[in-house]
């Protein structure tokens, strides 16, 4: 298996309480994975904040919660903290949700702007469980992300 270039890997960090943006995480990652280079899948409990300087792309997942918000107790400190580090870096969002208007992520490409980061596509948002075809879309985001 080739490695990135640059033999900086990519990273996908997400949350997720009822597993729909785990599954999306996952698929991205094979969609990497597929492209020949190499993703690193971590739950944010699980992600050493000081290996953030090793991914020169990072792909965050979160769903939509607390009204249309990042998780307020796990990943939006998370998000804080590598907030002022993504500077330069390559950020691809996603993240599951349920009745609202994806309010949330517009908002989160939004402060992506303000960090000096390079926004890859649109966040890729799925109705609460992915199908088939939200599958399918995810696994593409990744390969589309690998070769951003
Ligand atoms: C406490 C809580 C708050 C939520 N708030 C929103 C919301 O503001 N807007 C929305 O579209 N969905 C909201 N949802 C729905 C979730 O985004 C949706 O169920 C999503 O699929 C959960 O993803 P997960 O399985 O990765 O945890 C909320 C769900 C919970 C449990």
């Amino acid at each position: 298996m080739r490695k990135n270039e640059d033999n900086k890997n990519i990273a996908v960090i997400y949350w997720s309480n009822s597993e729909n943006t785990e599954i999306m995480a996952e698929k991205i990652s094979n969609g990497i994975d597929e492209t020949g280079q190499k993703a690193d899948l971590y739950n944010v409990s699980q992600f050493p904040i000081e290996r953030i300087e090793d991914y020169d792309k990072v792909a965050l997942g979160c769903p939509s919660m607390d009204g249309e918000a990042l998780e307020k107790n796990t990943f939006e400190p998370f998000f804080e903290e590598i907030e002022s580090k993504l500077k330069g870096k390559k950020v691809a969002l996603f993240g599951s949700y349920g009745w609202g208007n994806g309010e949330w992520m517009r908002d989160w490409e939004d402060r992506i702007g303000h960090t000096g980061a390079r926004l890859f596509d649109e966040g890729l948002m799925i109705k609460e469980f992915p199908d088939d075809a939200g599958r399918h879309a995810c696994v593409e985001f990744g390969k589309a992300f690998a070769s951003f």
